[in-house]
């Protein structure tokens, strides 16, 4: 057993613990099974808990667990825990500091680690040592989850001490992405984000321990290239608050008016961004709004935005083309402008594998994921059939983009099994009977007034930018207002020659 002098520090941190940090007394009871809904499996499983406490998780770890080691640096705290949970044998109580170099675990002997409430304890340089140590102890392919309470203080608990850090979650996501380490003979591991997501007023964070050469590229690419956090605060100046996507909250509110919204529908959002789009719905049609997203950098954003809103959206980072949900799920998928991102992995194109899982598999699976009568709603960007422009080419391959003609569009949805659907041409006014006569060929039964058009959208968009100059150039910089600027003229000539379009898709599941 590793003793701890408890110093004031320590003490304030006891009695905080002991207080239930950000809990309303009706939310304690009804947590537990949401954060445990979180965990990957751990039938079995070894399963480490820091900071166990008096043991709010331990006994319902110890059910499944093949063996927990529940730690706290408390021996009161550890005691109690022991004689609530002791009756659990595959349960190891031990009173140790998780800071403590003392502690020692043996590495790669840990299938799980758990905590709750841990990290907002530790310092900036504490919680960098012990994610390096975590990954150490962890077996490869095992996992760590924590819950951390981030930006304020939460709850109705009356505290005399608070050596809380309430951080903003980017600082635990950076913290985590950034550990590596390396085994005895030189292989090097990391962390994978899993999932991300808000549960109250709380984050929970999955990690995997991979090899590092596992294929993270094109989550490293939207990360670290198109969609670092400076490109996306710059896009949202773009495109307004909580959006990076065409028309912000005016495409928004047109587009998702055709969906009817009913009170505790399920929606899916397909690379949700900041999640602008899924407030708006989750506030104003009080619907569940699930937004999941390939880059770390906007869920963390999302989360940001999401804490403290009372409206049911969860946002989770995941690749759509990954993820798994039953039959049946959804009332409504939506997704804008990311479907672009799409396209054969050059993995599966060596493989000639490319209908598993290019845009014709997701369409297939986005339809059974939704219930009978459920319905589709995709912008996105398309281009004319006919080879592109060098400029063009240039640039859909700069961006990694994958993209077809809006009719071409509409029929990959109808192969997937839609109906009713309806692919609408949206780059201009001229093109409005362009979508009538496609609408037809497709079986569609409804024409819409065409609104939102590209063309109209961008113009403003550059417009605004172009007015507030200066403001921009303070807030970021002249190359960031260039780079814009430029971009958006681009897509302007583009649009206006019909080389590059947007499409609106809309479909219904029988
Ligand atoms: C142009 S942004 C649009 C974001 C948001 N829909 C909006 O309207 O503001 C495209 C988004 O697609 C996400 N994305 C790209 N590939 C993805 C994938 N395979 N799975 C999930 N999201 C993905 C990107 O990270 C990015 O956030």
């Amino acid at each position: 057993m590793i003793r701890v002098q408890e110093n004031n520090v320590k003490v304030a941190m006891f009695e905080y613990v002991q207080s239930s940090p950000g809990q309303t007394s009706e939310t304690k009871s009804l947590e537990s099974p949401q954060v445990l809904s979180l965990l990957p499996p751990f039938k079995g499983k070894s399963v480490l808990e820091l900071g166990a406490g008096i043991g709010r998780f331990t006994g319902e770890l110890a059910r499944e667990a093949g063996q927990v080691l529940a730690l706290d640096f408390i021996e009161s705290v550890i005691k109690k825990n022991e004689s609530t949970n002791g009756h659990f044998k595959n349960v190891k109580f031990m009173c140790a500091d998780v800071t403590s170099p003392d502690l020692k675990i043996s590495p790669e002997s840990v299938d799980l680690i758990f905590s709750n409430w841990l990290l907002m304890y530790l310092s900036d340089k504490e919680v960098k040592n012990l994610a390096e140590r975590m990954v150490k102890w962890l077996k490869v392919g095992g996992f760590i989850f924590f819950r951390e309470s981030c930006f304020h203080q939460s709850g109705d608990s009356k505290r005399k001490n608070n050596p809380t850090h309430y951080r903003e979650p980017r600082f635990y996501t950076k913290v985590f992405k950034e550990c590596h380490m390396h085994d005895d003979s030189g292989n090097s591991f990391e962390l994978s984000l899993i999932s991300c997501k808000c549960i109250g007023a709380y984050i929970c964070w999955v990690w995997k321990k991979v090899n590092s050469q596992d294929d993270k590229g094109f989550q490293r690419f939207l990360d670290n290239v198109q969609y670092k956090c400076s490109g996306i605060l710059r896009y949202e100046r773009v495109f307004g608050e909580g959006f990076v996507s065409t028309g912000g909250i005016d495409t928004t509110k047109e587009f998702v008016a055709k969906l009817e919204l009913k009170p505790g529908q399920k929606v899916l959002d397909v690379g949700c961004g900041i999640g602008g789009g899924d407030l708006y719905m989750a506030e104003n049609f009080d619907v569940e709004v699930i937004g999941i997203d390939l880059s770390i950098n906007m869920v963390s954003f999302a989360l940001e935005r999401a804490i403290g809103r009372k409206c049911s959206v969860e946002f989770e980072v995941a690749d759509c083309t990954k993820k798994e949900y039953p039959d049946n799920t959804f009332d409504v998928i939506y997704s804008r402008d990311t479907i672009l991102h799409i396209q054969v992995s050059s993995l599966f194109l060596s493989l000639s594998l490319t209908d598993d899982f290019d845009k014709p598999a997701l369409f297939k699976t986005f339809f059974k994921w939704l219930k009978p009568g459920g319905k589709v709603l995709i912008s996105d960007y398309c281009k004319r059939s006919g080879p592109p422009s060098q400029e063009f080419r240039e640039y859909i391959k700069q961006r990694g983009y994958d993209l077809h003609g809006v009719e071409e569009y509409g029929q990959i949805l109808k192969d997937a099994g839609f109906d009713e659907v309806i692919a609408e041409d949206r780059t201009d006014q001229v093109q409005i009977e362009l979508s009538l006569s496609l609408s037809l060929s497709l079986n569609v039964c409804t024409i819409w007034a065409s609104e939102a058009n590209f063309i109209k959208v961008l113009r403003r968009e550059l417009d605004a930018v172009e007015k507030g100059k200066d403001a921009f150039i303070r807030d970021f910089s002249k190359e960031d207002y260039n780079e814009i600027v430029g971009g958006w003229k681009a897509k302007l000539i583009r649009s206006s020659s019909g080389e590059q379009s947007w499409g609106l898709f809309f479909a219904k599941k029988k």
